[in-house]
């Protein structure tokens, strides 16, 4: 008979001999459980006005934070792929936010370029791409292409 193992009850882990992928979904559970934890402390901490709870609960947090750290990299040591996947995640966030940074750039740039008075042709044609970019009629690509051909000191600042 199998016997299920419940977050709620993992002093009960010793009783079975898990096998790797149950040792890692016990391991993934208690992550989701420090997880909570952090949440609960912090929604105490944001929501009482006494000082010293605030502090303590706010250290406690930040040491559930540290166990989920331990726990990732126990899982990394376990799993030969998990590296990779959470190594995957953190990239596309990096180039999500890489992506923000630009669009941003480009809006800024944009403006600067509405206010100014006596366009130059390579305002107009940017303007115009800009306008086809920000409606996805066409790629960033374009529009970095047009940036690019500014003079650095008249390029937005990048945010
Ligand atoms: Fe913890």
């Amino acid at each position: 008979m199998k016997i299920l193992v419940l977050s709620q009850n993992l002093q009960f882990v010793k009783t079975v001999d898990l096998n790797e992928r149950e040792t890692t979904r016990a391991i993934r559970d208690a992550v989701v459980n420090e997880q909570l934890a952090v949440q609960q402390y912090e929604a105490i901490v944001d929501g009482t006005s006494n000082a010293k709870v605030k502090k303590v609960l706010q250290e406690i947090a930040d040491e559930e934070r540290v166990h989920i750290g331990e726990l990732t990299a126990l899982l990394k040591t376990i799993l030969p792929d998990e590296e990779k996947h959470l190594e995957e995640g953190a990239k596309e966030v990096k180039e999500a936010s890489t992506k923000l940074k630009k669009s941003a750039m480009y809006i800024e740039h944009y403006r600067q370029l509405v206010k100014k008075g006596n366009p130059t042709t390579l305002d107009q044609e940017f303007v115009q791409a800009y306008r086809q970019w920000s409606l996805g009629k066409i790629s960033a690509e374009k529009v970095r292409d047009l940036y690019k051909k500014f003079p650095i000191e008249d390029r937005a600042e990048a945010v």
